[in-house]
């Protein structure tokens, strides 16, 4: 029987996402393209990170940045043509990298072929490739969609007098899984793409593909809470262990699921090695944390304590201490910056949060995935004017509020920490114009602190530098197997300033310690009294270790220690 402790290449790998459209333009249109992908290479290869996770770069008509695919097999023409990709791959393997890409069949975009067949008539073909509801039986249950200006996920279409279904934009529709025909396309898109040489998938929205067919009128706590509701559909498992068993079980590769409405307790049903469906996912309970309740898109008051942060890590390393698999994220390009998020992005702080925040991720068991521009400490952009921001969450939320006479500034000082774009800023390459991004006016503005010491020629040159440290840190992880697979202990659960915890493997034992506060804090850890602490790594060159257990640490203070 396979459990968590067994070596296997995505549970040892360190993840570097790429948001294409922000990393690298080498044509001079202001989007980044997959050249500047194969440009980059190099510096990738430099970071020791080993699996690059692409987000999509299929044809879109970029409705929702290429989440809308019009054509699972074949490259969106601005990011270049399906020559670029095989290059691209080639030079991925050329320096033992993986590549791992974005699938996305919850839903296809409405300019894909077979969305433009099924609207057609109500007898065509790929009728039952959506999901529609005959006008002639009313107005169908009421079903919340995120980018839709009056949250109706139900779409009238006068051709065929229908609704169809779109959890997500209108551009959007929703695929229906039910139809076994539409999985099949699916699955020979993923072997197109495995046979090719891709190393895995991370897929979109995946607990949402099953759904209830007869469309129920839900109950009331459905409104404003509708998560569970999506996730978790009556066929939900059958079609994962269907797409494992037909497609993911003939070849080595990896998938992690993002996993909205996947909790706790049912968690080991996707990733228990022995059931046949995914490898990973990443659960939502941190990025939660400082939301709003229901309101995902919403900033909490008051924020998060760090006491919650820990417990979330503690609770969810518990679940896959037998079986299963974690994976560790801080930040995505649907969530602000984690620098600005999770620690302090001030030029005080700025430099320790950013180096402590790769500690963790790094020193937790569970594959860490990074973000590009995490390495050298990128920040939230904050944009000020709604004219500034690009994407299709924030721009549809404010027309809502806008039609519903809201508050517009309220919102926007909401958006500064909330919105997907603080993520999207294109990537800071050096001091040249447009931070080396691209020599024309990018689609998105770029980050003015570039200018400032973030971004990468600046820190390459600087032993002392974020970047440099995420370098050391990560060769750290690679060197220890026991901070890949030890196992993981939670030390002083009620410090609201410090999360401490060790991981032990057999001999090897390590003791971390970091701050999430301004404030220095003595932390006196009576087990470690009598032992010999080695400092493996550190952010801050002051002295931490007194003697007898005592540890001063300073603000947002990262030290990995190996205990005797
Ligand atoms: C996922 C993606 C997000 C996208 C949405 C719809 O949440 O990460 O970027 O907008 O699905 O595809």
């Amino acid at each position: 029987m396979k459990n968590s402790l067994d070596r296997l290449w995505w549970k040892e790998g360190i993840v570097y996402q790429i948001y294409p459209r922000s990393f690298q333009d080498t044509t001079g249109n202001g989007i980044g393209d997959l050249q500047g992908i194969i440009k980059r290479l190099d510096y990738i290869k430099s970071l020791g990170v080993t699996i690059i996770w692409l987000n999509p770069i299929y044809t879109s008509p970029n409705d929702d940045n290429g989440y809308d695919i019009s054509d699972y097999r074949s490259i969106m023409s601005e990011f270049g043509t399906m020559d670029d990709f095989d290059q691209l791959l080639e030079g991925i393997k050329k320096r033992g990298l993986k590549l791992v890409m974005d699938l996305v069949v919850n839903h296809s975009s409405d300019e894909h072929q077979w969305f433009v067949e099924s609207r057609k008539s109500r007898d065509n073909p790929f009728r039952d490739y959506y999901h529609w509801w005959p006008a002639e039986k009313g107005t169908p249950p009421k079903r919340w969609s995120y980018f839709d200006v009056e949250g109706n996920a139900w779409k009238y279409d006068e051709a065929t007098d229908a609704y169809y279904l779109h959890y997500f934009s209108e551009k959007q529709p929703d695929l229906k899984w039910e139809n076994p025909k539409l999985r099949e396309e699916v699955y020979n898109a993923m072997r197109f793409w495995f046979d090719k040489g891709v190393d895995g998938f991370r897929m979109d929205v995946i607990p949402f593909i099953s759904k209830d067919i007869s469309y129920p009128v839900l109950p009331d706590e459905y409104e404003g809470n509708f998560v569970p509701f999506y996730a978790n559909g009556p066929k939900l498992h059958e079609y994962l262990k269907e797409m494992n068993n037909e497609v993911l079980s003939k070849y080595d590769v990896m998938t992690v699921g993002e996993a909205p409405g996947i909790t706790i307790e049912n968690a080991l049903d996707f990733v228990d090695e022995d059931r046949n469906e995914l490898n990973m996912f990443f659960h939502f309970d941190l990025m939660s944390l400082d939301r709003d309740g229901d309101e995902v898109f919403m900033m909490r008051k008051g924020k998060w304590k760090l006491t919650e942060f820990k417990k979330i890590h503690t609770d969810w390393d518990t679940v896959f201490a037998e079986k299963g698999w974690g994976s560790m994220y801080l930040n995505n390009h649907d969530f602000p910056r984690s620098v600005s998020r999770w620690g302090d992005d001030s030029k005080t702080h700025w430099y320790n949060s950013a180096t402590m925040l790769q500690t963790f991720l790094l020193t937790m068991r569970g594959t860490p995935y990074f973000y590009y521009g995490e390495e050298i400490g990128m920040t939230n952009i904050k944009f000020q004017n709604i004219g500034d921001y690009k994407d299709i969450n924030t721009l549809n939320r404010y027309e809502t509020l806008k039609n519903e006479g809201g508050n517009l500034e309220a919102f926007i000082e909401n958006e500064k920490d909330a919105s997907r774009d603080n993520a999207r800023t294109p990537m800071q390459w050096d001091t040249t114009k447009n931070a080396g991004f691209s020599d024309e006016k990018p689609w998105i503005k770029v980050n003015a602190n570039y200018a400032e010491g973030i971004n990468v020629t600046s820190q390459e040159n600087d032993r002392g530098s974020v970047l440099n440290y995420f370098r050391k840190m990560v060769q750290i992880r690679k060197d220890n197997l026991g901070l890949i697979y030890g196992s993981y202990e939670l030390l002083v659960p009620d410090n609201e300033k410090v999360y401490a915890y060790t991981r032990t493997l057999e001999k090897e034992h390590y003791l971390i310690l970091l701050s999430f506060s301004r404030e220095r804090e003595i932390l006196k850890l009576e087990q470690f009294e009598n032992q010999n602490a080695k400092l493996i790594i550190s952010n801050d060159d002051a002295v931490s270790h007194v003697k007898d257990g005592v540890f001063k640490v300073r603000p947002y203070h990262a030290m990995v220690y190996s205990i005797d």
